[in-house]
């Protein structure tokens, strides 16, 4: 994460009056033949300057250094067992009637958000983030997000769930309904073919899309649907399911921490975007944001049980809803809330509880180990 708390807005970039004519912002446009090499200081986040096929040299080393930090986080679902949680599923008495609802309505929840969040950033982010080192980024995410839709897919399978019934379940239960609706309406705007970044109406639609996909979709409503979990595993029901959310999670909290450096940089080179006008709108995306998930939160926990309910949820909402203002340096949108699941730090933290890369089993095919013949 970086420090944004001393960034100064950048000089106007071109004082010469020079400015160089914006390049192909896709870098599938005709070759320039024997155009010059590019500079670090021609490299922008948004409206490219500069050939967006040349990932060196490096301009924004925070965006490198996640993709390698995404590499090294490397997991698949199918290493995690799901004995014990099979056998939990499938006994009479081993959850609650409200669990089994939670559990399968976060399960519907994270299986179709992880598609809307991937299609997100294939069909509408790429498109306009002109940076390459910020690409080779987004293509680590896009990949993650496939071994995360996977992860509903083996718990589907293993369980023995009602495949449509979780899947389609963004489209049949309200409270999911109108959480997804909300941050598609955002990609939705961006699909037109016609549109494109480079008016202030248009850049400031494209932070709009990033404020609504990483920092709501996977740095708000995210979390309380890993909380939701992690509670269940800290009792020790569905470790399995537990297990792989710690390592959603760990996936998670990098994307919504590259989210916010993306917004941050483009707040950097582009400060006319962040005016006070946008700012109350960003935060009033938060507070609306926070208002569907607390809906969601009493949908699927009427009643609540062992230290989890709609009210907790709504709370720890709240407390993160603050927390994500202060890192895009807005003011708070909530009265200060306590965090009432100080677990979840710890949860996040995979290193303390155990090594992963140590105790797990399968070896992953390397070049050395592929034969041609
Ligand atoms: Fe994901
Ligand atoms: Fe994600």
């Amino acid at each position: 994460m970086l420090d944004w708390s001393d960034t100064k807005p950048a000089a106007t970039p071109f004082a010469s009056g020079l400015a160089p004519s914006p390049a192909d912002a896709t870098g599938l446009g005709a070759i320039e033949r024997g155009a010059a090499r590019v500079t670090v200081d021609e490299k922008r986040m948004i409206n490219a300057r500069a050939d967006v096929n040349q990932l060196l040299p490096l301009k924004y080393k925070w965006a490198w250094e996640k993709y390698l930090a995404g590499c090294n986080n490397h997991w698949m679902p199918t290493e995690v067992s799901m004995q014990a949680d099979i056998a939990l599923w499938k006994s009479r008495d081993g959850l609650t009637e409200d669990e089994r609802r939670m559990l399968k309505r976060n399960l519907g929840f994270f299986a179709a958000s992880e598609s809307l969040v991937a299609n997100n950033i294939v069909l509408a982010i790429y498109r306009h983030l002109t940076n390459p080192e910020c690409r080779q980024y987004l293509l680590r995410q896009a990949f993650e997000e496939a071994v995360h839709t996977h992860t509903f897919q083996y718990i589907v399978e293993s369980l023995g769930l009602d495949e449509g019934e979780l899947f389609n379940m963004y489209r049949e239960v309200p409270s999911i309904t109108d959480k997804a609706a909300w941050a598609l309406k955002h990609t939705q705007s961006l699909d037109d073919p016609a549109f494109a970044t480079g008016t202030l109406a248009s850049d400031q639609q494209f932070l709009r899309d990033l404020v609504a996909f990483y920092v709501v979709f996977e740095g708000m409503w995210f979390y309380t649907g890993f909380a939701q979990i992690l509670s269940l595993g800290r009792r020790n029901k569905m470790v399995g399911i537990a297990e792989q959310y710690q390592y959603i999670l760990r996936d998670e909290s990098l994307h919504l921490n590259f989210g916010i450096d993306v917004i941050n940089q483009i707040r950097h080179e582009n400060p006319h975007l962040w005016t006070p006008a946008f700012q109350d709108e960003v935060r009033g995306m938060l507070r609306d944001a926070a208002e569907l998930e607390a809906a969601y939160g009493r949908d699927t926990m009427p009643r609540g049980f062992l230290g989890l309910n709609a009210g907790l949820c709504e709370q720890y909402m709240h407390f993160i809803a603050n927390r994500r203002c202060a890192q895009l340096g807005l003011a708070p949108v909530f009265a200060e809330a306590e965090n009432p699941f100080p677990w979840m730090s710890e949860a996040m933290d995979l290193k303390k509880e155990k090594n992963f890369f140590e105790t797990r089993v399968i070896e992953y095919q390397n070049g050395g180990a592929l034969a041609w013949d």
